[in-house]
């Protein structure tokens, strides 16, 4: 049995939003205002690639790290428009989103590319966020639990246990995506348990998958993301709108301070 406390992680993915100057602007904020606070937890900004620089800069020699939407499987070649592991790496971010519903939805995203992602971010030392979540169609047909299941099974693909406990996952509901329909907090901590339940068949030690950073995303706001971030499973949140105004995104920060460390053994 392991004591490891699984982080608290906030992150906003700033989707296609801000221009340079504004995202220079909006992150160094977020770093004034995170200063000198305690208990902070892992704060992720994931910006555009065309900010993640300017982002970087701004985080210098604050805890606040930088995150990017998406990236290929491949080191270089011939792909035009794609960015690899190590340009990532090179420009100064450490995490990346991968699998979000947007990328499924409106980029050809699929259970097959998700876990090459996967596997090509770890490989380089980059930290996936892996997002999961059901449809409305699949949420009013009860197929969440399978839909949901079926994803993280397929993400985790060909990991060793080892490259699974690097993993951060995001359940993402996508019909509270953007629309304003918060998932009620209980439902959201179920499925984020069904996340962590579904990791354990790729464990010899069961417990093990309880280690594994949970969050939750959409319509997360400073409104509600204190119930939210009061569910012991749901270890965080994957922000978009709220993430894109520092006072806000500061709110939703402040809320996760005050969430006490859990540890990832049950008692
Ligand atoms: P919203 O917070 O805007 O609903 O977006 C959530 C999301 O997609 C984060 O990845």
């Amino acid at each position: 049995m392991s004591d490891k406390v699984r982080k608290t992680i906030i992150a906003g993915n700033w989707k296609m939003n801000k221009l340079r100057k504004e995202a220079s602007e909006l992150a160094s904020a977020l770093v004034a205002g995170t200063k000198g606070k305690e208990n902070l937890p892992e704060i992720v900004l994931c910006p555009p690639f065309t900010c993640l620089d300017v982002v970087v800069a701004a985080a210098k020699g604050s805890p606040v790290k930088v995150g990017a939407q998406n990236v290929d499987h491949r080191d270089s070649g011939a792909f035009t428009g794609e960015i690899a592991p190590p340009m990532l790496v090179d420009c100064g971010a450490s995490y990346v989103i991968i699998g979000h519903s947007e990328r499924r939805q409106f980029f050809g995203e699929t259970n097959q590319t998700v876990p090459l992602r996967v596997k090509a971010a770890l490989n380089h030392g980059l930290t996936p966020i892996v997002c999961v979540g059901e449809l409305l169609d699949e949420r009013e047909n009860e197929l969440t639990d399978p839909v949901v299941k079926r994803q993280v099974g397929a993400a985790v693909t060909g990991l060793t246990e080892e490259e699974i406990l690097k993993l951060v996952f995001a359940y993402e509901p996508v019909w509270a995506i953007g629309t304003g329909k918060v998932c009620e907090s209980k439902e959201a901590a179920r499925v984020v348990a069904l996340v962590r339940s579904t990791l354990k068949a790729s464990f010899q030690n069961k417990e093990t998958a309880e280690q594994v950073p949970v969050l939750y995303g959409g319509s997360m706001s400073a409104k509600n993301a204190e119930e939210l971030l009061a569910q012991d499973e749901i270890d965080g949140g994957l922000i978009g709108g709220a993430s894109l105004k520092a006072d806000e995104f500061l709110e939703i920060i402040n809320h996760a301070c005050k969430r006490p460390r859990l540890s990832a053994t049950k008692a």
